[in-house]
């Protein structure tokens, strides 16, 4: 891209960023990060991209999760592990029903920044600078931790360095094995109250039988034992991306070097803005989020701007409106896709327009207005024609109790009990996989609408 640079956006309007107290500390981590490898390869963005572009055409469905916001203090190998065989047990769910290639995306491994809906926070009469999380400040409400501190943006990429070195290695080193991935789904149907998920558990499992029996060897065997496995975030820290950026030496495009697919949140999508500016030059998958308050004009104007060649897996529009409004916000911006004849990738984020305060103070999200707003998205493209290509969630593998809802039923009353969330109320790994579940009806259902009772 001719007339674009990586430094391009510090020339545009910036919301949602820090103001950086020492511009010399600032300074000296851009350096020092500029000089780090990055954490990703262009061939990889080049192949999630492929992959997406199938996901956009109903050949392949996009699962992307993980953490809202992760932590320095959380981070351990057990969390990662946990959130990604989760994901994997969610991912043999849903291939299973959707009968295509699941693509499977972490929100992992760089996703540290969060957009707040207030620059200060105010506790008993004292107003701090808000939390932006770990890249930037730290929770604790004093005002040294909330200072933004630049050297955070080395112990991101650090933490992100070792997470996707581990996520590497459980990808390809036989932990990710389908058979043992299905035996855990099966201790999770074996409770009582998931009985209605079991049968079509046990179908999984007659199927991974018969494959084995039929002794499937070389290259398929592989297949079957190792993942493919792709990392993501909010772009949202500019200068943390734009240390990370680098010029692919085979094709001279530039790449943003911190995970594999990045999106534009809702809060910094204005088309003249800094992070669609930056966004628009790097070549890896872009997440657009598309909120209710987007319009049919800007959103024709971004898919111009992001891609203007209309390249396939390009650009991800990521639905979050929010139960009971997928019907009034999503036909329009479906149609002012097919109008451009813009190729993209639909996908559903059920969870940030169903976040609620519970009467006892802490942000939830009820397991019921997630699955619908799932449901109402893959009503509204069936009744368009057009295709829902993805899911998007927060969770997490650990048994934590932030959303409320699901089988193993979590109160309101439960919330204080395993509250961790840095930021917002993430699905637990039982509510996770039983979504996986209902999620897998909808697609069955796509497939052959007889064979809804049968899955
Ligand atoms: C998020 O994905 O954590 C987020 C802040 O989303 P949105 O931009 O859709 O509000
Ligand atoms: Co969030």
């Amino acid at each position: 891209m001719s007339d674009w640079v990586k430094t391009g956006w510090r020339d545009r309007p910036r919301v949602q960023m820090p103001d950086w107290p020492d511009a010399g500390a600032l300074a000296a981590a851009e350096a020092q990060l500029a000089k780090y490898p990055p954490l990703v390869f262009a061939g990889e963005a080049r192949r999630l991209k492929a992959q997406l572009g199938q996901a956009a055409r109903g050949e392949a469905f996009l699962l992307q999760g993980g953490d809202c916001a992760e932590s320095f203090e959380q981070f351990s190998a057990d969390t990662i592990r946990d959130t990604f065989k989760v994901l994997l047990q969610m991912a043999v769910v849903l291939t299973y029903a959707a009968k295509v290639p699941v693509v499977k995306v972490g929100r992992m491994a760089g996703q540290f920044a969060k957009p707040r809906s207030s620059p200060v926070e105010v506790v008993d009469g004292v107003e701090l600078p808000a939390y932006r999380g770990d890249i930037v400040n730290d929770l604790a409400f004093t005002e040294a931790a909330r200072a933004p501190d630049p050297t955070r943006m080395l112990q991101a990429y650090t933490q992100a360095a070792a997470t996707l070195n581990l996520l590497r290695a459980f990808s390809t080193g036989g932990y990710a094995d389908v058979h043992q991935v299905h035996q855990w789904t099966l201790g999770f149907t074996e409770s009582e109250k998931a009985a209605r998920y079991r049968a079509m558990a046990a179908r999984i499992s007659d199927t991974l039988d018969f494959i084995k029996a039929a002794g499937v060897t070389g290259d398929q065997a592989h297949t079957l034992e190792s993942v493919e496995f792709y990392t993501s975030h909010e772009a949202l820290l500019l200068e943390y991306e734009e240390a990370l950026c680098r010029q692919d030496s085979t094709s001279g495009k530039w790449l943003a070097g911190s995970g594999h697919m990045i999106w534009i949140g809702d809060r910094t999508r204005q088309p003249d803005g800094a992070h669609v500016e930056f966004a628009r030059g790097v070549m890896n998958p872009i997440g657009l989020k598309c909120g209710p308050s987007m319009e049919v004009d800007d959103l024709k104007r971004l898919i111009a701007t992001l891609n203007p060649g209309n390249e396939a897996g390009r650009l991800t529009l990521i639905a979050r409106f929010g139960a009971g409004k997928a019907g009034e916000h999503l036909p329009k911006l479906i149609r002012a896709v097919e109008e451009e004849g813009a190729d993209v990738l639909w996908v559903c984020d059920p969870m940030h327009g169903n976040t609620v305060k519970s009467e006892s103070g802490y942000k939830t999200r009820p397991f019921d207005a997630v699955l619908r707003e799932v449901r109402e998205f893959f009503a509204v493209h069936a009744a368009e024609g057009t295709i829902p290509g993805g899911v998007h969630f927060e969770m997490t593998g650990q048994d934590v109790t932030e959303c409320t809802g699901g089988v193993r039923a979590v109160t309101e009353a439960d919330l204080h009990s395993r509250y961790h969330t840095a930021c917002d109320p993430r699905l637990n790994a039982s509510q996770a996989l039983e979504l996986a579940f209902l999620v897998s009806e909808e697609l069955a259902q796509r497939r052959d609408p007889a064979q809804r009772q049968a899955v």
